[in-house]
Parts: structure tokens; C-alpha cells; sequence
């Protein structure tokens, strides 16, 4: 692997990322870390399969368009990927930095949602739709990264549970953005106005939009009920 570091990204619990350069373009290295805790052959087999699968589906979303980071190389053995380096900053910090316009982060967030549903569109959750896990360049377009809990789906409730999550985070971590996932759910809706009605997928139909918010109410409702 021709990967040259220059500095650390990241580092988590379940993996360390580095940027650098492979090949003379802008990459990152995504190394998974061992967990102690877990017996390592059982760590090591979860770990090839979830890097397996994420890089399947990246591959596969970038192939049909979406702003996703490319896979250039892979060595699910040891856990490492290469990946394209996606620009921009994470959700998070924008809507932490004062110096953002309301109205960069209006489109962000608008963008966001559209980017969101075309994901859903293509039968696929991800699965941790964090502010930490959407980057958005200097157009306010976002890019998704993570995929390591992304799931090929057709049932409606890890798409409605994709944006509870969102819908969390950006409530309680960014209360000051009030308006923040209205701008996000018009987004996600306008989306599907502008590209018609899903197409079916192999697997079958993909809920529409519609269904998809009808559902979030749901487990909103749930949760406020139920702590
Ligand atoms: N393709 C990428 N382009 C740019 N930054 C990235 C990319 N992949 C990861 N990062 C950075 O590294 C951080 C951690 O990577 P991530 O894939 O989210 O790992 P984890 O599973 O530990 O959350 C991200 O929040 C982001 O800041
Ligand atoms: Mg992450």
C-alpha cells in the first residue's frame, strides 16, 4: 500500500484514520483497531466483515453517483482502506463555528436531506448518521462517510430509525439551530419530488419518502412516550 501520512484524523475506539496522499491523490487510511475485550478471532471476523461490507456498499453508491468517498485499496485482513479524501468539514463543527452564514448552513442542511434520500432511494441505511459522519465543502455539499453500520434494507424501520437519529443529534447537540431538521426533513422530501417515485430494487419496493417521515413521527412518538 503506497500510502504516504502526513497527519492523524481521527482516533476512535474502532478505528484510526490518517489523511494523507496514495498514488499522489488526497487519501485516507482507515485502520481498525483490535478491542481488547472482545476474543480476538471473534474480533477479527466481525472486523473483515464490517469492513467488507463497507466498502461493498461505498463502491456501489459511488457507482450510481453519490458523494461518497471512492475505494482505492483494501486489505480487509489486517482492517485497513483506503479511501478517497472527501473535502470539507464535519456537520458538526459548521453548525459549531460562528463564521458560517444562516444561510450556508440552511443549504447544508437542505443539501443534507436531499443526499440522504438519494442513500434511501438506493435501498441502503447507514446506520450512524451522525454530525460527525457528514462533511460538507466550501458549496455546502455534503459528502457521507462511515459505512460500517450501513445496511442493505427494505424495511421501513431502520430508514425512519436513519433519521431519528439525525433528528437526535441535531436537537440535542445543537439546540441553537432551531429550525435545523425542518430545513433537513424539506431536504429529504424535495428530493423525492424532483426525482419521481423510487424505483424498484431488486430486493423490492424502497418506502418512499413519505412513509419513511409518516415513520420517524412514529418512533419520535415512541420515544417521548417510553423515554
Ligand atoms: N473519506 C474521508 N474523507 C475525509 N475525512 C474522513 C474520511 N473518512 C474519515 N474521515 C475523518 O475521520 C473521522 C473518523 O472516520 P469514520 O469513518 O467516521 O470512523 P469511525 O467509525 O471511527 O467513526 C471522520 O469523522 C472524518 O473526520
Ligand atoms: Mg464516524
Amino acid at each position: 500500500m503506497a500510502f504516504v501520512p502526513t497527519e492523524r484524523l481521527h482516533r476512535g475506539a474502532e478505528a484510526e484514520v490518517w489523511a494523507g496522499t496514495w498514488m499522489g491523490q488526497d487519501a485516507v487510511r482507515k485502520l481498525r483497531r483490535p478491542r481488547k475485550w472482545r476474543h480476538p478471532d471473534l474480533d477479527i471476523r466481525l472486523g473483515y466483515r464490517r469492513m467488507m461490507s463497507e466498502s461493498r456498499l461505498l463502491i456501489r453508491l459511488k457507482r450510481r453517483g453519490l458523494n461518497v468517498p471512492a475505494v482505492w485499496d483494501l486489505d480487509p485482513k489486517s482492517g485497513r482502506m483506503i479511501l478517497e479524501r472527501m473535502p470539507g468539514l464535519p456537520l458538526i463543527e459548521i453548525l459549531r463555528n460562528k463564521e458560517f452564514s444562516q444561510d450556508f448552513i440552511r443549504m447544508a442542511l437542505r443539501n443534507t436531506g436531499s443526499l440522504i434520500r438519494r442513500l434511501h432511494r438506493e435501498a441502503i441505511t447507514h446506520g450512524d448518521l451522525s454530525t460527525n459522519n457528514i462533511l460538507v465543502d466550501e458549496n455546502a455539499e455534503p459528502s457521507l462517510i462511515d459505512f460500517g453500520l450501513a445496511a442493505i434494507d427494505y424495511e421501513i424501520e431502520r430508514f425512519g430509525i436513519d433519521l431519528h437519529v439525525i433528528d437526535e443529534i441535531l436537537g440535542a447537540s445543537h439546540p441553537e439551530h432551531t429550525h435545523a431538521i425542518e430545513v433537513l426533513l424539506e431536504g429529504y422530501s424535495s428530493e423525492e419530488e424532483r426525482l419521481g417515485a423510487p424505483p424498484e430494487q431488486s430486493g423490492g419496493a424502497v418506502p418512499t419518502a413519505s412513509s419513511v417521515l409518516k415513520r420517524l413521527e412514529e418512533v419520535r412518538s415512541r420515544v417521548r412516550y417510553h423515554g
